[in-house]
């Protein structure tokens, strides 16, 4: 059984992407699958400056929540990128969290981010599809390059007031029955 962490970039709690991710989490933890959340909003997250302290076996040098939360990244299989589009890319929540797996990005580190995979969430309020692209191609490529597969994609336009995809039946549902296929 996949051991799954919903990371939930949104500043609005219990909105859009925060009803998507925890539905996900909830059809797997339904299959029996051990979840976790993140909810970025609550934590001190600061930007990487690429001090690459981190590369020479040590701790970040930045003592701030995300060292909480290498552990909760490395002790799960699969990590769901929740974020809404802001200005055709992730919140400046996402970016910063994306940021700091500089970290996975040395020898030292790599295996601990090995073998993981990524499912991505993504709402926003256009009814255009292309409105997120950038971002999706964003996670697809830096996916690409820490050799995490991304295998799963929840793309949901036409969403803007708080929580209100909640009415969006089919899109729920696929959030559902994907987390349960995630489970396993
Ligand atoms: C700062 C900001 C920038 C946004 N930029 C876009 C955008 O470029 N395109 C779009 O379709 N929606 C944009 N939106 C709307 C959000 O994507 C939309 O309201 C989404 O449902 C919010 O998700 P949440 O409820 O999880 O916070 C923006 C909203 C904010 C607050």
């Amino acid at each position: 059984m996949n051991k799954i962490l919903g990371v939930m970039g949104s500043p609005r709690i219990n909105g859009n992407t925060h009803v998507l991710v925890s539905k996900i989490l909830e059809g797997a933890k339904e299959k029996g699958a051990a979840t976790d959340i993140i909810l970025l909003k609550d934590l001190n997250i600061q930007e990487c400056d690429g001090c690459h302290t981190c590369w020479k076996g040590n701790e970040c040098s930045k003592s701030d929540d995300m060292n909480n939360i290498y552990p909760r990244i490395i002790d799960n299989e699969i990590i769901l990128f929740g974020t809404p589009v802001y200005w055709y890319g992730p919140t400046a929540l996402m970016k910063a969290f994306i940021d700091r797996f500089v970290y996975f990005n040395c020898p030292e580190n790599r295996a601990k981010i090995k073998g993981k995979s990524a499912v991505i969430v993504v709402p926003f309020e256009e009814d255009n599809l292309e409105t997120a692209d950038l971002l999706v191609k964003m996670f697809e490529k830096s996916f690409e390059y820490l050799e995490i597969p991304l295998i799963g994609k929840i793309i949901v336009p036409g969403v803007t007031k708080k929580g209100e995809v909640i009415k969006q039946e089919e899109i729920i549902e696929q959030c559902y029955n994907l987390g349960k296929k995630l489970a396993i």
